[in-house]
């Protein structure tokens, strides 16, 4: 079928949620996507930081190959090999104690929120005094269910299917003395991303994580750090959070953890676990064979293949290129991120918009976050010469558009 033809049939036949490209991609392999004319295209955005060990990776075929051909499901009734297994790397890497396996991200972060409530009820009946309030951050997203569109910032999210969940208050962002001021007794917990990744690549403080931190400790609220975006290596460390030396109480994570088959984790401490007893949450496919094996083989190979000390190299590299980059082109206002979780803020919506397809034009795929925002979210498997070549076209997009620097903001496209 080609590209017309499915543009056609989807438009009848599909809701009309996502305002996609028009490209049509048919393979890829390594950090290269190929479209139905056999173009290649460099992908600097993995899926939206899913395709971690890039396309047709060995070790991700073979994890598939295996286990596809002796069990799929089995149902959560029942125990298969591969759950301990994957929990077992998961609590290493982590620093955290306990597992809970689902399908996606929303649906990890469901889970921290809903646990965040029953521990409050815990600790209510051993007359603790803590309400069920949570405070989350401006620019934040956390997904689309009902309990994650509650926690995300931007209202255009939220108000179409109001009302969400009650009781969500928002914090200005790396803004300790409004965090002080809206925390209490009330609140059951804080929802923090670390690196906020559709709010526009922004890392928090050290001054604000550490104050979440200490205000949780006093009131025994929990601390929620979501690693959707940027867990699992993307940083350069396992989790963002162990560049800031803090341990939340729970963490999530799904996009690449199990190479692009779906999956999402939420991990938790002892203590915090005690709240969920059997029944009390669940998932027909969380913690599957197949996702669970092929989890597996993503973190075994970044392992073998010390993948996190070549996350911090090529990633260090790719931000001196672009702070270089600002350098000469006044329209860039900021370079932001960490490891391959990178961003560049432009002063025009309009000229992200234009930069963004001009690299698809280009062949090479990034994408626009929070209207102004370049989004770079590589595979990890990215080397110097790739860095060096979207440089160069990044280099001479800019100097063809130094006239539209300035224009006015354009509308933003829907991300994920
Ligand atoms: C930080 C964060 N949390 C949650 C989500 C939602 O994940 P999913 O789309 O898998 O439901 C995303 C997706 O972009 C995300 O970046």
């Amino acid at each position: 079928m080609k590209l017309a033809s499915i543009q056609a049939a989807e438009s009848k036949l599909l809701l009309q949620t996502y305002e996609r490209n028009p490209y049509l991609f048919v393979s890829g392999h390594g950090v290269y996507l190929r479209d139905d004319d056999g173009n290649d295209y460099l992908d600097l955005l993995s899926g939206i930081g899913v395709s971690a060990l890039g396309y047709a990776h060995p070790a991700i075929e073979e994890a598939i190959r295996y286990q596809s051909t002796r069990l799929l499901h089995t149902s959560n009734l029942y125990y298969h090999e591969g759950t301990a297994n994957l929990a077992l790397r998961l609590t290493e890497i982590s620093g955290l104690d306990r597992v809970y396996f689902c399908n996606s991200g929303t649906e990890a972060w469901e889970a921290a929120l809903k646990l965040a409530r029953a521990h409050a009820v815990r600790l209510r009946a051993n007359d603790k005094q803590i309400g069920t309030k949570f405070l989350a951050l401006e620019h934040s997203f956390h997904g689309r269910s009902m309990g994650s569109v509650a926690t995300t910032h931007k209202e255009k999210y939220r108000a179409p299917f109001a009302p969400v969940m009650p009781g969500v208050e928002f914090v200005h962002f790396n803004d300790v003395e409004d965090l002080k001021a809206k925390f209490s007794n009330e609140v059951c917990a804080i929802c923090i991303e670390p690196i906020q990744g559709e709010g526009g690549i922004r890392p928090v403080s050290k001054e604000f994580f550490s104050a979440a931190r200490e205000l949780c400790n006093a009131t025994g609220a929990l601390l929620l750090a979501d690693e959707i975006q940027s867990g699992l290596g993307r940083t350069g460390k396992w989790f963002a959070y162990q560049h800031y030396g803090i341990l939340p109480d729970v963490t999530t994570l799904a996009k690449p953890i199990a190479g692009g088959i779906p999956m999402g984790a939420m991990l938790c401490t002892e203590d915090a676990a005690l709240a969920f007893t059997p029944g009390m949450h669940g998932t027909t496919f969380g913690g599957g064979p197949l996702a669970c094996a092929v989890a597996i083989a993503v973190i075994d190979t970044m392992q073998r293949e010390d993948q996190l000390a070549h996350i911090c190299e090529v990633g260090g590299l790719f931000q001196n290129e672009l702070r270089r980059l600002a350098t000469h082109h006044d329209c860039i206002v900021d370079i932001r991120g960490m490891g391959l979780m990178l961003g560049i803020e432009l002063n025009s919506a309009q000229l992200a918009q234009l930069v963004a397809a001009q690299m698809m034009e280009r062949r090479i795929i990034i994408n626009r976050t929070s209207d102004t925002v370049l989004r770079f979210l590589p595979p990890y498997i990215l080397e110097r010469e790739h860095v060096e070549f979207a440089i160069n076209v990044l280099d001479e997009i800019f100097k063809a558009n130094a006239a539209y620097a300035g224009a006015s903001p354009a509308g933003e496209q829907t991300h994920g």
